[in-house]
């Protein structure tokens, strides 16, 4: 059986650090507030202003690239999860194919806000599963401070800039990618949405008046979901898969609030040993996170072990995926 599985990973982040205390002199907050509601203590910011999620992108791909000792031109194509694209067209996925030179490559960009990467994931495996590639590069990219609010402190806090990205090739191997479950539900799009320059809100001096060009809101309200949601799914494919706490060798959950991973990781029966975290440095990179997670602790992947992916975000969109890690440890480390 010709299974997709993740053979390489690479990660870009800024260099730039916003601590906390950086945002208390920008915002009404404070340290203790931060970290004790969302387990996050700095950010990363990209602040060159002629840098974009395209750059973040192939930076990351180059890195995985090079990890995997390919060239661009094996890649068949590339899916660059997004909700901040470099412009609404051409595609971050084709700013990326010219910057890499990927000759053979097609790609395009896809839109599900924090499940971008679980979405983009499936979609590159079944590019693969299906016999039509041998090479996906499926990159997750955000650079979330051109869309923030600066002034407003129930957003700016969560959010930073950085990117992912995995290479998908076929396997047939016991490992790879075993399973998803892809969620949408549009009724609630207005909880967390940015509504200007779009067709329905095209850019003008009164969107950016009404300040529609920044991400809007309501924090409360998608913690409700987001807890529910990202538990619900994560317990759904362990028990299809007849998963118990016990074989998961690692949650690699979505990284928006400390406390939705923590209700999340105690519906699966799994200590937070078990948990990749990396909010405290990174703060929310909206499609970023979980391969930005998977580059972090990837020297401590070993063939085999179960993982166990979840991701709940604005549309609302979220998703789980089960896989078996396919390589030992960091290539080249
Ligand atoms: O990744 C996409 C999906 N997004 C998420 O999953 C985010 C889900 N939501 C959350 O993570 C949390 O709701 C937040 C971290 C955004 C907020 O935490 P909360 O515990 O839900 O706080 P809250 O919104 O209920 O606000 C509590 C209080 C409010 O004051 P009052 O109304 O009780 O006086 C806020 O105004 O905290 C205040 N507050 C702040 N205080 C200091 C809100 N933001 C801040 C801040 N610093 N930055």
């Amino acid at each position: 059986m010709r299974r997709a599985a993740i053979t390489a990973v690479g990660h870009f982040l800024p260099e730039d650090r916003v601590t906390n205390a950086e945002m208390e002199k920008w915002v009404e907050t404070n340290d203790e507030w931060i970290r004790t509601r969302t387990g996050i203590a700095e950010r990363r910011m990209l602040r060159d202003p002629g840098k974009a999620t395209a750059h973040m992108a192939t930076e990351a791909a180059r890195t995985l690239l090079r990890k995997r000792g390919i060239g661009a031109d094996d890649i068949d194509a590339i899916i660059v999860a997004t909700v901040t694209p470099d412009m609404m067209f051409p595609s971050t996925a084709a700013l990326v194919q010219a910057n890499l030179g990927a000759s053979k490559a097609w790609g395009f960009d896809l839109s599900a806000a924090c499940s971008g990467f679980l979405f983009a994931l499936s979609t590159g495996a079944s590019l693969v599963e299906s016999g039509r590639h041998e090479k996906v590069l499926v990159i997750g990219a955000d650079k979330m401070s051109s869309i923030i609010d600066y002034t407003d402190r129930t957003t700016c806090v969560l959010f930073g800039d950085g990117a992912g990205a995995v290479l998908v090739e076929p396997t047939e191997e016991d490992c790879g990618i075993i399973d998803s479950i892809e969620r949408v539900d549009g009724s609630n799009w207005s909880i967390l949405c940015m509504t200007g320059g779009g067709s329905l809100h095209p850019s003008t001096h009164e969107s950016v008046d009404r300040r529609l060009h920044f991400l809007h809101q309501d924090g409360r309200h998608v913690f409700r979901y987001a807890v529910q949601a990202m538990a619900d799914v994560s317990a759904e494919i362990m028990e299809r898969n007849g998963l118990t706490g016990d074989d998961v060798r690692f949650l690699v959950p979505h990284q928006a609030n400390l406390r939705i991973i923590d209700a999340t990781a105690r519906r699966m029966g799994i200590g937070m040993d078990k948990v990749m975290l990396n909010i405290e440095r990174y703060g929310n990179t909206t499609a970023g996170t979980i391969p930005l997670c998977l580059a972090d602790f990837e020297s401590q992947l070993r063939k085999g072990d179960n993982l166990v992916l979840a991701a709940f975000g604005g549309g609302f969109t979220w998703g789980s995926t089960y896989l078996k890690w396919a390589y030992d440890g960091k290539p080249g480390a």
